[in-house]
């Protein structure tokens, strides 16, 4: 859709003046931070993607933007810092006015289903948002439309009239999703406006053929129609200097990579408004009809969910949004890229009053067993089917999307894997370290943390290495490597459960009881930094940890002191962590996977010609069929379909008549191998006697293809 403005070029651009930039908030930003390279936040505004309300959640959206922006929030949380986590649906869009029509509901009602549905979701998996808000709400209406107006009367918009497919029967503009015809680059005879779900193109409505409005069926007509555009070519300049110089070596090198292919492609001036009566109304006289386009209004989104959250809270919105000092990080996945680092930022650039991201840290997409996730083909694990067949266990999809998450490439989910890194990984580590530590302590200490007043030399390296986790775990996470992070959290439960293996204790219980001492408050201590340091990654499981050790929420430095526990500390009772997860859990979560596939090959059938009824092998013996070679072709005069054919059948030349013109030229046939049958009595048509039939494929989606033999056959081969 991208850069399909219609625009004749080219356009002057409208009072405006680019001097204007040059004393701006974005310099004096860059020069300050210039100077400071390690700059000290004092807030962070930390939003994630807005999910369209249109269908549920699944692991490859928590896997690519929630589970690592989750992980990063709970963080800086931990830190102490002033933090908000910000989400919400996007409930604009023309998918949605589709959906509804077809579903025959309003789009509200549509919104309204899955906005409560994947906040409920986002909420029992333990996402813990400051605030999941919504745009169909009055208070983003009016966010979005004031910044709208605000741009529009400082005369930052540009205004262009175009031509458009519009409906005559249904008095609309036509989205481009909103017309269908063939595909100028597959003949694929149900391509959209937008884009070929056939052959991949992406498409512009002119080019379709034989349009067709989704809503009449009719052929649409052209129409004037008027236009808003964000001359974004005018902010390359801006955009150069702070994306290609400033965040060159801090952003991730998949999204400063898109960036820059973007911006050096040429910008474009972008039309931020449609003809469409979902959305946001157009805050200009004389624009009934005209809505804000989505991606104008669902990033303004976070903007007006953080209103909201202050509101409720009673407290200013202003300074996450306003403040310099405050730190703007956007969780998004690599389709939402340009709309985050270019767009987005232009417009809050161009408003004049708001802070530039200071990261958007994009992961890439998370397949399934190998296969794209697709919500209309049913691939995927849903969120919250998830959650009602694996009650009580958030964490491990948690961990395991985490350690596959796809930083910096796609990356595939299995089953097996996920199986593997619970029974293998959390289980078999973790909560074997804890349970062994607990259960021990329960019984030669009734549950009273030991002395450790006389650690060996292991004791004393182990303590060293203990209190080295945070900061590492820290600057992993601050540098957006989640993944690194995890496995450095798991590095310390492997710590304590191989010194805790080696150590024996339950070998020297009777003969060194000192050293039984000594070991297990030191396995204690562990288990309370590892509650401290695994709380963004498995926070319910840091929860129970922390109940079963009888302490409370610590801040992610009380992780760096050699001891947490005091000697006499009464623990609780050790319950499990983690729970084996069998085979047969496994192999009915691949099965209902099979039985996905099974119904899309089932659906995908209609475009297939069903099978004809038996026929005896004496009624195939009865055709004769020969290979045969075309010696010339010709077009038969006045008719649009017909080809006339000289054919070499090894036994003869004859004439035949076949209805292929529109799929292949005279010239293209001479000298081609093909397969007739010449037994069929000679029929005539168009005054021509026809003596046979080519054989030909019916491709469906391109039409007659001649059927060949493998390799050359002399002409007149019989076909058995
Ligand atoms: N709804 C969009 C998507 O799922 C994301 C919107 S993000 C926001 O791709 F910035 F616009 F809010
Ligand atoms: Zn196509």
């Amino acid at each position: 859709m991208w850069q399909k403005t219609g625009l004749t070029y080219p356009i002057k651009p409208q009072i405006f003046n680019f001097a204007c930039f040059k004393k701006s908030l974005l310099n004096q930003h860059m020069a300050e931070q210039n100077s400071k390279p390690c700059k000290k936040f004092k807030r962070y505004t930390v939003t994630s993607a807005l999910p369209y309300a249109n269908g549920p959640i699944h692991i490859g959206h928590l896997a690519g933007v929630y589970v690592p922006a989750d992980i990063y929030v709970r963080y800086l949380r931990l830190k102490g810092e002033d933090v908000i986590s910000i989400c919400g649906s996007d409930e604009h869009g023309v998918p949605i006015t589709i959906q509804a029509r077809n579903e025959g509901v309003t789009p509200q009602e549509i919104v309204d289903k899955y906005h409560n549905m994947n906040k409920r979701s986002f909420e029992d998996f333990g996402i813990s948002f400051d605030i999941y808000s919504r745009t169909s709400m009055e208070l983003h209406h009016k966010t979005a439309s004031g910044i709208f107006r605000k741009l529009y009367d400082e005369g930052k918009l540009l205004k262009q009239d175009t031509q458009q497919y519009y409906d005559e029967e249904n008095r609309q503009f036509l989205a481009d999703r909103y017309i269908t015809g063939t595909c100028p680059v597959c003949n694929y005879e149900k391509a959209y406006g937008d884009q070929c779900e056939s052959c991949g193109s992406s498409l512009s409505p002119t080019e379709l053929k034989n349009p067709r409005s989704m809503l009449s069926g009719n052929k649409p007509v052209m129409k004037k129609t008027r236009h808003w555009y964000i001359p974004l070519d005018q902010y390359e300049p801006m955009l150069k200097q702070w994306i290609l110089e400033k965040n060159k070596n801090k952003w991730k090198s998949n999204v400063y990579g898109q960036c820059k292919s973007w911006i050096e492609s040429g910008l474009k001036p972008r039309a931020v408004t449609r003809d469409l009566k979902w959305g946001v109304k157009v805050p200009i006289e004389n624009t009934e009809g005209k809505v804000l386009y989505v991606w104008f209004d669902a990033p303004i989104g976070y903007i007006s969910a953080t209103r909201q959250w202050a509101e409720m809270n009673d407290t200013d919105w202003k300074p996450y949004w306003k403040d310099k000092d405050t730190k703007l990080v956007h969780f998004i996945g690599k389709d939402n890229i340009v709309f985050h680092c270019i767009i987005f930022p232009v417009i809050l650039y161009a408003e004049g009053t708001y802070v530039l991201p200071d990261n958007v840290p994009a992961n890439e997409f998370l397949n399934l067993e190998g296969d794209k996730i697709s919500t209309s083909r049913n691939w995927a694990v849903w969120l919250h089917e998830y959650l009602k067949e694996f009650p009580g266990k958030q964490d491990v999809m948690k961990y395991v999307l985490c350690a596959a998450a796809p930083e910096t490439k796609d990356n595939d989910f299995t089953w097996k894997d996920f199986q593997a890194r619970n029974n293998n990984e959390l289980l078999a580590i973790y909560g074997n370290f804890v349970n062994r530590t607990m259960v021990l302590t329960q019984k030669y200490y009734n549950g009273i943390v030991p002395s450790g007043s006389k650690p060996s030399e292991k004791e004393t390296e182990i303590i060293k290495q203990m209190t080295g986790f945070a900061d590492r775990i820290g600057s992993s996470l601050e540098n957006y490597r989640f993944r690194e992070a995890l496995s450095e959290m798991m590095n310390l439960a492997r710590l304590g459960n191989k010194y805790l293996t080696d150590a024996e204790p339950w070998k020297i219980h009777k003969t060194d009881p000192q050293k039984v001492e000594n070991i297990l408050n030191r396995c204690l201590q562990i288990c309370a930094v590892l509650s401290v340091l695994s709380e963004p990654f498995l926070p319910f499981t840091a929860g129970k940890l922390k109940k079963m050790l009888n302490i409370s929420q610590m801040n992610w430095d009380t992780a760096k002191k050699e001891v947490i526990l005091p000697q006499g500390h009464k623990l609780n009772k050790p319950q499990l962590l983690f729970e084996k997860i069998e085979d047969k859990q496994v192999e009915a979560q691949l099965k209902k996977l099979c039985d996905a596939k099974q119904a899309n090959l089932e659906n995908e059938k209609p475009n297939i010609e069903s099978i004809k009824p038996d026929a005896t092998f004496d009624d195939f013996s009865k055709l004769d069929l020969r290979t045969a070679t075309i010696l010339k072709a010709e077009k038969v005069s006045k008719t649009k379909k017909l080809l006339k054919l000289q054919v070499d059948t090894g036994l003869d030349v004859r004439t035949i008549v076949a209805g292929i013109a529109e799929y292949y030229k005279p010239e293209e046939l001479e000298g081609k191998k093909i397969v007739v049958i010449v037994n069929l009595k000679p029929r005539n048509i168009r005054g021509i006697t026809s003596g046979g039939m080519l054989l030909m494929a019916n491709d469906n989606k391109e039409g007659l293809k001649f059927v060949t033999t493998d390799k050359s056959c002399e002409n007149g081969s019989v076909i058995t």
